[in-house]
């Protein structure tokens, strides 16, 4: 049995990757803040849960409950997948509210780093296939006004996934972690750095994501998602790398 643990799946790209997975071979952990009941209902090996990953201090709380669904005894492959994310604050720095700021780098940074710690403190002793990937963006790189907090937390996510993978190195029980760039989708995040308002400061950037989706320059979520688990199931998955694009 391969175990999946992915946050954000309650839409976009975290939902298109869970469908995918979903196998007789497969049991997968489910968390967002909204429950999808029609992944659930798709699924008998599943359990999902309902959880705010701006919660921080009770992640590893979380993460003892998900352990205890998988059975080590037939584990075959553990695997995580960070993909839940937010864009807000769409917005020069000094208009972003605080909690707005703590929220981004909560859920989009601080959050993933605590589940990869929890992930590979409870795999430590396993010796079987487990891996980390990291949804990041390639905004960690291409600015854009507006957005240098969520730059700066994929930006951090990348330099997290390359330092834990040299951590980790390639001992035989090592997690291998890897951060990737999935290119742009159409997903509800898409939507959101289109419709800023046109007075905001972020407008000239909207614009920007405007001309993207009336150009069909977005992917769809499945096809990303196929893309995106043949990179982790593959033999691609290069220890502490940063995948900027994705072939299919
Ligand atoms: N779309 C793109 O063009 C694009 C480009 C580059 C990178 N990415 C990355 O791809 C990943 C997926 O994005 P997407 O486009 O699919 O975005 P999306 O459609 O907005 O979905 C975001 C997911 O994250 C979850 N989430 C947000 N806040 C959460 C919280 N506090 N606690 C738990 N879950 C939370 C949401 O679930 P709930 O709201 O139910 O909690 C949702 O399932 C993100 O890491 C994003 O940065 C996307």
């Amino acid at each position: 049995m391969k175990y999946f643990i992915i946050t954000g799946t309650s839409r976009g790209l975290g939902e298109a990757m869970a469908l995918k997975l979903i196998s007789p071979e497969h049991h997968l952990i489910c968390i967002s803040r909204k429950k999808n009941n029609d992944l659930i209902a798709r699924s008998s090996l599943m359990d999902y849960y309902e959880y705010d990953l701006s919660n921080i201090g009770e992640i590893h709380a979380l993460m003892e409950q998900v352990f205890h669904k998988i059975d080590v005894t037939n584990a075959e492959g553990i695997y995580l997948i960070n993909n839940a994310a937010v864009l807000a604050p769409f917005s020069r720095i000094e208009q972003a509210s605080s909690q707005e700021l703590i929220n981004n780098l909560h859920i989009n940074l601080l959050a993933p780093i605590v589940l990869t710690s929890c992930f590979i403190r409870s795999t430590e002793q396993l010796h079987i296939e487990k891996r980390i990937l990291n949804i990041s963006s390639a905004s960690a790189k291409h600015l854009l006004p507006g957005m240098s907090v969520y730059s700066a937390a994929k930006a951090g996510l990348d330099i997290f996934s390359t330092s834990v993978g040299l951590e980790q190195g390639n001992e035989s029980t090592a997690v291998k972690i890897v951060s990737v760039w999935p290119g742009m989708i159409d997903t509800r995040l898409q939507e959101e750095a289109r419709n800023a308002s046109k007075d905001t400061s972020a407008s000239a950037s909207a614009d920007i994501f405007r001309m993207v989706k009336d150009r069909g320059m977005l992917a769809s979520p499945a096809v990303t998602a196929d893309q995106l688990i043949k990179l982790l199931l593959g033999n691609s998955f290069h220890q502490g790398s940063v995948v900027e694009e994705l072939r299919v």
